[in-house]
């Protein structure tokens, strides 16, 4: 039977109190419709903003390159220490297990492999398998500067239109071509062309000077990839500079997966990103973590 007597009797409507509106702490997002930034949500810690994206995507084009050979084994472990993980649709229905629920960002380019000229990629992942697969974003690639530049920037687009239709973030990946310099001036370009064309937020690559202008002029959250593998204390000074300079976080996966201690690494560079641990700090945290067993 309906509560009726309930409702005409209700009376907490704590007139003294305004509701409380709790926003995403992510930069350029606050328009955004729910879904999307429920998404988010599972990407980026509400509370911090931030993410460590576990990024082991590479053998869409590169094969299994070090450390990716067997993703059960040397990947997984290291699933319960990353906020999110970016991956392959195959990866993800062959070796990721179901349980895992926290936010996949789905690597949504490709075509050609390292052996062909990298730009002429096209989109590989129809928006509904996305769906089907419930992941928080899509990711493409876009090659400003690369021979097949507008037909990488189409792609973005393309994907763009698709993910607002259903409330998906996309990932805009500037990818460096091999001649490219790779400073501030072009980082500034190509980050500012992805958030400009519809992207929810950007990867790019972090440059030792001028970084801050590169994440100041980009409108939406920046994280950076980490590149060909480094040492540990190099890892997480990188880290802790681009965070300190205006990254939203870090997209990560040869300096944690082709580290002496993966799962050691992934945890230093968690507090850099979350709790804004200094470099050498974090350093003695990987250590002390590396030689506990
Ligand atoms: C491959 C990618 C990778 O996800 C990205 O480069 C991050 O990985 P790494 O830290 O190893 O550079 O987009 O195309």
């Amino acid at each position: 039977m309906a509560d009726t007597d309930g409702n005409i009797d209700s009376h907490d409507y704590y007139l003294d109190t305004p509701q409380t509106d709790t926003p995403l702490p992510l930069k350029g997002c606050n328009s955004l419709d729910w879904g999307m930034k429920n998404r988010l949500a599972n990407i980026f810690d509400p509370k911090t903003g931030r993410t460590v994206m576990l990024a082991v995507d590479h053998g869409y084009f590169m094969g299994p390159t070090t450390g990716l050979e067997r993703i059960d084994i040397t990947i997984n472990p290291l699933l319960p220490y990353a906020n999110t993980l970016m991956c392959t649709r195959g990866i993800l229905r062959s070796t990721i297990p179901p349980g895992f629920n926290k936010g996949v960002v789905l690597r949504a380019s490709g075509g050609p492999s390292i052996l062909k000229e990298l730009s002429d990629e096209r989109i590989a992942v129809d928006m509904e398998d996305a769906i089907r697969l419930n992941v928080a974003a899509v990711a493409v690639q876009v090659f400003i500067g690369g021979e097949f530049e507008t037909q990488s920037v189409h792609n973005m687009t393309s994907l763009v239109d698709a993910g607002n239709r259903y409330g998906m973030p996309v990932l805009g990946v500037t990818a460096v071509g091999k001649q490219m310099v790779r400073d501030a001036k072009y980082m500034r370009l190509a980050t500012r062309m992805c958030a400009e064309l519809g992207c929810t937020y950007v990867k790019t690559y972090y440059v030792e000077k001028d970084f801050d202008t590169v994440a100041a002029a980009c409108p939406v959250p920046i994280v950076i990839a980490g590149g060909k593998k480094q040492p540990e204390l190099d890892a997480l000074t990188m880290a802790y500079n681009a965070i300190q300079q205006g990254a939203a976080g870090v997209d990560m996966g040869r300096n944690i997966f082709q580290s002496d201690a993966p799962a050691a690494m992934i945890q230093a560079v968690f507090r850099v990103v979350h709790e804004n641990m200094p470099p050498k700090e974090a350093f003695e945290y990987y250590e002390t973590l590396k030689n506990t067993k």
